[in-house]
């Protein structure tokens, strides 16, 4: 129930944010309306989110970035080069300082024990930003740029007569049960599709090559039997077998940020499973497939046919990073308070 909370969450914000960006749509029948605006959630009224990131991002950052001046508050950049945290000071006293002044940390850190760390030590919440292991806000994106285009899915689904997204849209669809597929390196992004696709009805295919560290880690496939997600979940070294009947095929960088020194090695071992036209018709995808992928985005793993044709979403996802980021923020930033905090410790 969290993730669909979060979801009509994130649809409720950017239908109330939308139209003050873009008060006037035009009408299916060529008339143009102007919204009545109601001011989005201004839970972060005087309030600061620092963005603790020790790693490159132009999504994530710009989301942030956005979607907290929408919601009334101010974020704080700090980048590696500007604080002190790795050279001078520890996670533990840079947690416990940032926490001390904002009201909430945006981490995106390389291990994911630095995470950890930081919510151990900061006396407010500590949002995952990306670590080595889990990427939720990118799979959050995902999942709400499925259900607006639940149409696609589903013929008994209309498809939204208004564009762009407008205060009429109400309710978003259900998106009735498909399979997903992943083509590629067993990252953060895939991760965090492991433990959500499952528990929402879908079935998810993955293609990884045989060799442990392109596999899912332990930590990540303990969690997956935990919330009882690996029945849903099958895992072959065949690309062609993972898109067999695919309604959505999903992959990411080969090389993600910190293993650029294995470029070399790991062009080599992914050789073949460059998602293509051709790979998903032999593999026998659904005929409708469509595409996602985080970004950045090479063409080593996936072909510009694909990446710019119609079937692709990937800039549908990116631009909904915004509101999935801005009901997180909204919800665990703005609406908690230091004595929720208080009475749990
Ligand atoms: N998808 C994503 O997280 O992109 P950035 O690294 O640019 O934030
Ligand atoms: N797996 C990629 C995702 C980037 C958004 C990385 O960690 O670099």
């Amino acid at each position: 129930g969290q993730i669909q909370r979060i979801i009509a969450h994130s649809h409720h914000l950017k239908r109330t944010s939308l139209p003050w960006l873009q008060p006037q749509v035009r009408l299916g029948n060529g008339k143009i309306s102007t919204a009545k605006l109601r001011m989005p959630s201004q839970s972060l009224f005087n309030k600061s989110v620092a963005l603790l990131f020790n790693k490159r991002s132009t999504r994530t950052r710009v989301a942030a970035e956005t979607a907290a001046l929408l919601l009334g508050g101010q974020t704080l950049f700090l980048g590696k080069e500007d604080i002190q945290i790795g050279v001078n000071e520890t996670v533990r006293d840079s947690a416990r300082v940032i926490g001390g002044m904002c009201q909430g940390i945006f981490a995106r850190v390389g291990a994911h024990e630095e995470i950890e760390e930081l919510a151990r030590y900061s006396p407010v919440p500590v949002m995952n930003a990306l670590s080595s292991l889990w990427h939720p806000t990118q799979v959050l994106a995902d999942i709400l740029t499925l259900h607006e285009h639940a149409y696609l899915f589903d013929s008994s689904i209309p498809r939204p007569e208004l564009e762009p997204y407008s205060q009429r849209h109400r309710e978003l669809p259900p998106v009735r049960p498909i399979t997903v597929a992943y083509v590629g390196d067993s990252a953060n992004v895939l991760h965090d599709m492991l433990v959500a696709y499952p528990r929402l009805g879908h079935k998810v295919r993955v293609a990884c090559p045989e060799n442990d560290k392109y596999r899912p880690p332990k930590a990540v496939w303990d969690r997956v039997v935990e919330l009882g997600c690996d029945k849903n979940i099958l895992v072959t070294k065949d690309p062609r077998e993972a898109v067999h009947g695919a309604d959505l095929v999903v992959t990411d960088t080969w090389i993600s940020m910190g293993q650029e020194a294995e470029k070399e090695q790991r062009l080599k071992d992914f050789e073949g499973y460059q998602v293509t036209e051709q790979l998903c018709r032999e593999g026998g995808a659904n005929p409708d497939w469509k595409f996602m992928h985080c970004l950045p985005r090479k063409q080593q793993e996936v072909d510009d046919e694909v990446f710019y044709g119609p079937r692709s979403l990937v800039f549908q996802v990116s631009d909904n990073r915004k509101w999935t980021i801005m009901a997180m923020f909204d919800l665990l930033f703005g609406k908690w308070n230091l004595m929720d905090r208080e009475r749990e410790t």
